[in-house]
């Protein structure tokens, strides 16, 4: 989703427009040890983010936030909503969030909805799955069978297992040692790149489980998922920690590595090294692993000032819609290193707390006079509006509210949590297997290319019919 996917953001870029809205403005005052504060803020927050927001709208799809947001980013940001429910105890969206997720699942619960199945990449549903470990460790509001007439409705555990298995299933040794590839598809540009956000999902996911179910086969895999990340160099903790985006399959994996750093990927990684570094009871390889991690985004996502930025977009104003929502997952996941990882919490929690305050200073313009900007730094609106923007102020800030609220649960200590189902997502009528047959139908060989034109008449075929039977 990030490299190749057109940028959108002129369109969504109002060059200070706001500005002269700003004798209208209210802002958001945050009182970052109220709860009260904090709750009535981020309410705010989300009804801005539900502008965007077309499934309560006619016509409109549920689970979708409208275009040009592409669909992963409804999964990033129904996470941080569902977060929201969690921490400000606030059942407001609870049937509207419920919906979302059941409409987007798919048939088989992996999150491969048919309308994605050929555009969908493994970071994609990994952000999904993310939003589902949220669901299940926050224990949230199951949704009955007959939602939106949907039958036989699984826990939200059981449908992070069915993403994680079927993108485990993708687990490729063709090329680099292992690893996914960005893409699920051989048609889709960045089939031939394997990257750190699609690897990093998996290994969240598997550390969160693992640590869910006290199951070491999913934390084997999470050491496997590191391991390679280390080997092949995307995160590299030898000098000054650095996290990369990721490399192409062509040479292996061996040069030519994207020396891009995204304040999500260092999210998702640090993240994933907290859940192991807590479901191994705190193991020494992990905490120095942490500490690293955290050192390195330290250096790199906050200013002298301790407020978070997206580096490597945000001062030449050329982040595109994706880029402006990953301070969402970073922040969401700077909270789960300090609830995880305690050791951490004196140096995550006062950066959260100048970056909650300094987001809320941004959420001053628009109309409505507390719309949020894509920067920071400056106690005002900076021109930028979107669905990115609020959404990242809305983490950042009920971040605060972390260590006030139960940790993630588990059912290994809880028996009043979904117990599971370790096989989800692996029937051979999933929609996975569906799209995975489809695949291996149009495969090409690395040497025998077909002109792309015939493939594309080919995918229009099937996205005119809608029917991926017809080839299978
Ligand atoms: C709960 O959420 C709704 C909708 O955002 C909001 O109007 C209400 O004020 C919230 N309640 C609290 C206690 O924050
Ligand atoms: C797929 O697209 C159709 C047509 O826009 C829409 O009606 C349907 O709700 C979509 N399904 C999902 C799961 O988004
Ligand atoms: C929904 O149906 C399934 C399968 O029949 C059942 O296992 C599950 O408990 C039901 N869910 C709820 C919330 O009742
Ligand atoms: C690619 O890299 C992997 C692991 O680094 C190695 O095992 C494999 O032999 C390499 N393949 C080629 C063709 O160089
Ligand atoms: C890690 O970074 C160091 C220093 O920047 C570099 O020398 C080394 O080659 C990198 N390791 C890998 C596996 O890329
Ligand atoms: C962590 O501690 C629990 C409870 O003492 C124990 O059951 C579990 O095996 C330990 N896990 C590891 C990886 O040491
Ligand atoms: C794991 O997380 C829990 C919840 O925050 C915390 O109480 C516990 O101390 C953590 N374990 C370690 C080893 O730090
Ligand atoms: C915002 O602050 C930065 C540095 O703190 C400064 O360089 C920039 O000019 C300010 N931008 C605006 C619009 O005031
Ligand atoms: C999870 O939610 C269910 C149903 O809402 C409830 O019965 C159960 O006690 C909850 N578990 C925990 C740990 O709060
Ligand atoms: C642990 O998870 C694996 C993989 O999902 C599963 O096959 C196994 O049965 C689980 N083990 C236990 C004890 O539940």
């Amino acid at each position: 989703m990030i490299l190749s996917k057109v940028p959108f953001l002129a369109l969504f870029t109002v060059l200070s427009i706001t500005s002269l809205y700003s004798n209208l403005a209210h802002a958001l005052s945050l009182d970052p040890t109220s709860k009260t504060s904090i709750c009535s803020d981020t309410a705010l927050i989300e009804k801005g983010m539900l502008d965007y927001y077309e499934g309560t709208r006619y016509g409109g799809t549920v689970g979708y936030f409208q275009a040009p947001y592409y669909w992963w980013e409804s999964g990033e940001g129904f996470g941080a909503m569902i977060e929201n429910w969690f921490v400000c105890e606030n059942d407001t969206f609870t049937t509207l969030l419920q919906e979302a997720l059941i409409h987007q699942a798919s048939s088989s619960f992996d999150f491969m909805p048919e309308n994605q199945t050929m555009v969908e990449g493994n970071d994609d549903q990994g952000v999904w799955g993310l939003t589902l470990m949220t669901a299940s460790e926050r224990n949230f509001t199951r949704a009955s069978n007959g939602t939106l007439g949907v039958k036989n409705i699984p826990d939200w555990v059981d449908m992070a297992q069915a993403v994680y298995n079927t993108m485990y299933s993708r687990w490729d040794t063709s090329s680099c040692g292992g690893g996914l590839r960005w893409q699920i598809f051989t048609w889709n540009n960045g089939y031939n790149y394997k990257n750190t956000v699609s690897n990093g999902c998996l290994f969240q996911m598997a550390a969160r489980l693992g640590r869910y179910f006290g199951n070491d086969t999913y934390l084997d895999v999470a050491e496997q998922v590191w391991d390679w990340l280390v080997d092949v160099g995307f995160v590299n903790l030898s000098s000054d920690s650095k996290i990369w985006d990721g490399a192409t399959i062509d040479d292996n994996c061996t040069s030519d590595v994207t020396k891009i750093e995204w304040s999500y990927n260092y999210g998702i990684i640090l993240g994933g090294a907290a859940y192991m570094y807590n479901a191994t009871n705190g193991s020494s390889t992990w905490e120095s692993r942490v500490t690293q991690l955290l050192d390195g985004a330290v250096s790199a996502f906050f200013n002298d000032d301790g407020i978070m930025y997206e580096q490597q977009c945000q001062a030449s104003k050329s982040c595109n819609n994706d880029q402006r929502s990953f301070k969402t997952l970073f922040s969401a996941n700077m909270g789960y290193v300090s609830v995880m990882a305690p050791f951490t919490a004196s140096t995550v929690d006062p950066l959260i707390t100048t970056s909650a305050v300094a987001a809320a200073g941004s959420c001053d313009g628009g109309y409505d006079g507390v719309t949020c900007g894509m920067n920071w730094f400056n106690a005002t609106n900076d021109g930028y509006y979107g669905l990115g923007e609020q959404m990242c102020a809305l983490s950042v800030i009920q971040t605060l509210l972390v260590h006030d609220v139960d940790a993630p649960y588990q059912v290994v200590t809880n028996e009043y949590m979904a117990q599971g189902d370790s096989e989800a997502g692996l029937s051979s009528t999933s929609s996975n297997n569906e799209a995975s047959l489809l695949n291996a139908k149009l495969d090409i060989s690395h040497g025998d290319r077909v002109g792309a034109s015939i493939l594309t008449a080919v995918i229009l075929l099937i996205l005119i019919t809608g029917s991926i039977s017809m080839l299978i």
